[in-house]
């Protein structure tokens, strides 16, 4: 009798569930943990690509099966995806044992390597592994590492140069001559303050802060804003050009984040950031002619805005947002969901669904600061943006703003439109062993660029996987992500 019932019940469970599941797909596919396990199983499928190509070099080119190691050769995908692995709850022993037997010195031909990218993809990668795991080898890794960059700050101002030589153990001058980039000095110190707290060796933060310092002390043409290039040896700024793009972006992004992570002991950071905001919302916020709901960021230069925007530039969504959430700030939230569904326009608006690397708009004021053809113009009319340079590196700018939309607003808006953009990279970029950067967004049968940038698992599929994932995971009010989304904790380490 019993058993009889437990039968029947399977019977009828298996009669009723097959359909409905088949009527359901669309429910599935619109659920949280389908999604989140669709993006899981990118990174799964990727990194397998990776192990089997080029475990240890720095990047498998996801087209031709080959290798590259323009990030000092030291395997940056492994220690640029650990975090994410971590996250999503990816087994990496063979990452683990990679970095114990790790060294930090020249290999191959690169003897001189990026401050920069070493700490936001190498030190960052290693001291959020730590924070997450409390496995003392990623602490001290991080140690090792911070002493290999610490010569860079051996100049007359105690600003960085852009590169470290490895063999001679000095500063060195970066690609951009004897300039030091704004984005450069100035996105180290989430990383450097962390590595201080937790080594319990200050000599880190204070290099990093003394940056902040000088800065703060100079008057520039628009309050708060700084051009993008200063000599490291006589401190002046050597061009005019400001921008919250290439160049210019993380300085800001790190003020505001520094903050955060201080939990406003000092008011320096947010009195920086606030006054660059200012500035920005008055001389930098431009909507488009024609199309009064978008909002763009202009660039300056030589007195005069410059109406073009980086998809790096779109992190500021995110950024404002970040701000609106933490200083209650309602104008900064709506300025934040602007500038992102303005990024997202750009987006939706290709052939490809992926947004370019770079675009203008027509002022309202009937301004355009680049030369445009006619399809430019006809696109312009259509969607309130052309396009100037349409390439896809696998960047991560607008879906990690949209992920700081969803997780501000809880707007399930926002989790279509990340799932809208995962598919389309899904459709368009996805290789047989990985995923590639496009030429060319608005061109449905483009080329693939051979790249897989490591930050396409750090940051991606991070803020991807995120997106769909209980907000609890990694919550605002617990963590803060350094610019390559590695999440640092919030106060003390
Ligand atoms: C689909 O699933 C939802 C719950 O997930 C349920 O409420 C709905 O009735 C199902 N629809 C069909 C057509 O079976
Ligand atoms: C790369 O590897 C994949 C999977 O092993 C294979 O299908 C593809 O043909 C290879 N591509 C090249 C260019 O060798
Ligand atoms: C990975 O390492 C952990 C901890 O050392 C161990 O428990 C586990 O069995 C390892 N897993 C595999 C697949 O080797
Ligand atoms: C980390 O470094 C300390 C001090 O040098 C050492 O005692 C410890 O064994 C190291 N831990 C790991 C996991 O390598
Ligand atoms: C600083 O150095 C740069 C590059 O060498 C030079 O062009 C500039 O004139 C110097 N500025 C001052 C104030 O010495
Ligand atoms: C920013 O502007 C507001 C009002 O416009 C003002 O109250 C505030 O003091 C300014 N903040 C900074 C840092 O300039
Ligand atoms: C919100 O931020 C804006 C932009 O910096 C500032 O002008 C304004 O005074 C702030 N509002 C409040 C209530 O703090
Ligand atoms: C945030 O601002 C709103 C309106 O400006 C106010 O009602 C609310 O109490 C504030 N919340 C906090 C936590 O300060
Ligand atoms: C955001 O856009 C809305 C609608 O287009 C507009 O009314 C509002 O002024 C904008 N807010 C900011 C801060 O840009
Ligand atoms: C702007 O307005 C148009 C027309 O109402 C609408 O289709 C579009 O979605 C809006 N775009 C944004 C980014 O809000
Ligand atoms: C892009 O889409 C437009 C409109 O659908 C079409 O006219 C154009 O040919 C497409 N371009 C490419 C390169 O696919
Ligand atoms: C689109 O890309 C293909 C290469 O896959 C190229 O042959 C074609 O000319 C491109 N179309 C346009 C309009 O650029």
């Amino acid at each position: 009798m019993q058993l009889f019932l437990v039968i029947t019940t399977l019977i009828l469970s298996i009669v009723y569930t097959q359909p409905s599941s088949l009527q359901n797909v669309s429910s599935l596919e619109s659920s949280n943990q389908f999604r989140a396990n669709e993006i899981k199983n990118a990174f799964i499928y990727a990194f397998k690509g990776y192990k089997k190509y080029a475990w240890g070099h720095d990047e498998v080119q996801p087209v031709t099966n080959t290798t590259s190691d323009n990030y000092n050769g030291w395997g940056v995908t492994i220690i640029d995806s650990l975090d994410t692995m971590i996250i999503m709850g990816i087994e990496y022993n063979d990452s683990r044992e990679f970095i114990k037997n790790l060294e930090f010195t020249a290999k191959g031909s690169s003897k001189k390597i990026s401050v920069f990218e070493t700490v936001i993809r190498y030190l960052g990668g290693l001291l959020s592994a730590y924070e997450l795991t409390k496995d003392e080898l990623f602490l001290n890794k991080s140690v090792e590492l911070g002493n290999v960059l610490l010569p860079a700050f051996n100049t007359p101002t105690g600003i960085p140069t852009g590169m470290v030589d490895l063999v001679k153990k000095k500063g060195a001058l970066g690609v951009n001559g004897h300039n030091s980039v704004l984005a450069e000095i100035g996105t180290l110190q989430l990383e450097f303050r962390r590595l201080s707290e937790l080594s319990k060796n200050p000599i880190y933060l204070k290099k990093a802060q003394k940056v902040i310092d000088i800065l703060q002390r100079k008057c520039t043409e628009l309050p708060g804003l700084y051009p993008v290039f200063i000599n490291p040896y006589n401190g002046t700024f050597t061009t005019t050009l400001v921008t919250w793009g290439g160049l210019g972006d993380s300085f800001y992004e790190y003020l505001l984040k520094q903050h955060i992570m201080v939990q406003g002991k000092t008011s320096q950071y947010i009195d920086m950031w606030m006054l660059a905001v200012n500035t920005t919302m008055k001389k930098l916020v431009y909507t488009a002619k024609g199309f009064s709901n978008l909002t763009y960021l202009a660039q300056w230069e030589n007195g005069e805005p410059f109406f073009k925007m980086g998809h790096l530039a779109c992190f500021a969504g995110g950024n404002f947002l970040l701000a609106g959430k933490f200083l209650n700030n309602t104008s900064l939230t709506n300025l934040g969901l602007n500038v992102t569904a303005t990024c997202y326009n750009t987006y939706i608006e290709t052939n490809t669904t992926i947004g370019p690397e770079e675009f203008g708009w027509i002022s309202p004021s009937d301004v355009i600061s680049s030369k445009i053809n006619k399809s430019q113009k006809a696109m312009y009319k259509k969607h309130g943006f052309f396009v100037t340079d349409a390439s896809y590196i696998l960047r991560p700018e607008v879906v990690e703003s949209i992920f700081y939309a969803y997780r501000v607003t809880h707007d399930p808006k926002y989790q279509d439109w990340a799932w809208n953009i995962f598919k389309s990279i899904n459709k368009f970029c996805k290789t047989s062993i990985g995923f590639s950067g496009l030429e060319d967004v608005t061109n449905i049968t483009s080329d693939w660029n051979n790249s897989q940038q490591s930050f396409f698992f750090a940051e991606t599929l991070k803020y991807l996987y995120l997106i769909f994932s209980n907000t609890s995971l990694i919550s605002l009010d617990e963590w803060v992500f350094n610019t390559e989304a590695h999440p640092l904790r919030i106060g003390g380490g």
